[in-house]
């Protein structure tokens, strides 16, 4: 799809209000951000703004207040660890409509920075009420949006306000379009993805598109329990979904039809405790395996993690949600941590790019210590899953 980027942007918008949707829904604890991610990924589009003398108001939603005011889900304090990040002043306006939005943004000079109050402390941001949209809109001359990761969402702030001011796409949000084009809208073949977490019943719709659209589905997590359990193996207390067998079946006959190879983990780390350092035997997984009731797989096996470093090798381009096991728990991190560096590494010697996104799946990447080395990841959650689903986020499609 075309959009415009911040290029495109008319020559002297010195003193010009952009109106800024950024994603500010970022880990707090006892009032402090604890994950600065979102924010530092933010900066560049702030940063350029307030140089070109663009008068910078920041939009942003938190938490999930319902249409109310919820002092806990205030963004003040994230105003301040934006400002540390900025190395720039960042004021905070308590309302982001109305005479005191109004006052904020009539009292800011060229190259300030505002950042507004939640917008979902009312109720029009999520009913994307026009009324709403047009009081936001008010306050702006041109539209940047760089919150890829609340595009998914048909919101007031993050898809009306793109049909009421010149909209353009921020750096982020250039940066992660671009990258998931080049992953799956036009990858370089042969494509893979390892679909991880889990239940199958959360990802559904996103492995049906996959199976249509790559080469290669690596299934781990909890998942892929599911999976060998559907191909009549006996998974003891493993986490897995018994109503999700025919689901599975129907996946895998679909995969087989499109040409889509599916790998499943050829062994795990079973264990009988759900703990840390738990004594772990390594077990080989086919359709007549047969764990005893209180046994679980809670990892990926050695044979296994050979198998999917050796499908990475034969890949140009990989996409990858989920981790492979009980990654916060050794040594149930050990598949996700290999087969993580495994990728990093065939990434930095150029033989493939790689595209990471969804909650854990950063995290776990970060664990690995590999967040630097893969080609991009996303910072988006539910919007990185609705992308791998196929489906057409309302955000960015209202900035074509
Ligand atoms: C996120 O954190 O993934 C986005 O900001 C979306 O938040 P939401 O799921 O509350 O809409």
């Amino acid at each position: 799809m075309t959009f415009k980027t911040l290029d495109d942007l008319p020559e002297d918008i010195a003193g010009k209000r952009a109106l800024v949707r950024v994603d500010l829904n970022v880990p707090m604890a006892d009032g402090l951000v604890t994950d600065k991610t979102r924010l530092t990924r933010i900066a560049p589009t702030i940063e350029e703004l307030s140089a070109k003398g663009a008068k910078v108001i920041l939009l942003a939603h938190f938490g999930r207040p319902k249409g109310k005011e919820v002092e806990e889900m205030s963004l003040r304090p994230v105003a301040l660890a934006l400002e540390e990040v900025l190395d720039h002043r960042v004021d905070f306006g308590s309302n982001c409509i109305g005479d005191i939005a109004l006052k904020e943004v009539e009292e800011m000079a060229s190259g300030d920075v505002v950042l507004l109050e939640n917008t979902r402390f009312h109720a029009g941001e999520e009913n994307n009420d026009p009324e709403f949209a047009k009081q936001l809109a008010i306050n702006g001359d041109i539209y940047v949006n760089d919150a890829f990761s609340a595009a998914h969402r048909a919101h007031a702030s993050t898809e009306g306000l793109a049909h009421l001011l010149p909209a353009y796409a921020g750096r982020t949000m250039q940066a992660e379009l671009e990258a998931l084009n080049s992953a799956l809208g036009n990858p370089t073949r042969p494509l893979g993805a390892v679909v991880g977490g889990a239940k199958v019943s959360t990802k559904i719709d996103l492995l049906e598109n996959l199976v249509s659209k790559i080469d290669v589905l690596i299934i781990g997590g909890g998942m892929a329990n599911t999976f060998i359990a559907a191909n009549g193996a006996q998974m003891g207390a493993s986490l897995q979904e018994a109503d999700m067998h025919d689901k599975a079946r129907a996946i895998m006959a679909e995969a087989a039809k499109n040409d889509c190879r599916i790998i499943l983990p050829i062994d795990g780390r079973v264990t009988t405790e759900f703990a840390a350092n738990a004594p772990v035997e390594i077990v080989d997984f086919d359709e007549n395996t047969k764990l005893r009731d209180e046994q679980m797989s809670l990892d990926a096996g050695d044979k296994a993690i050979k198998n999917v470093i050796a499908e990475f090798e034969q890949l140009n381009t990989l996409i990858w949600n989920g981790p492979f096991g009980v990654f916060e728990m050794p040594p149930f991190d050990t598949a996700t941590m290999a087969t993580a560096k495994a990728a990093a590494e065939l990434t930095k010697t150029g033989r493939l790019v790689s595209v990471a996104g969804g909650g854990d799946t950063v995290s776990a990447l970060n664990q690995a210590g590999v967040a630097d080395d893969f080609t991009y990841i996303s910072t988006a959650g539910g919007a990185f899953l609705e992308w791998m689903e196929g489906k057409e986020l309302p955000g960015v499609k209202a900035l074509g």
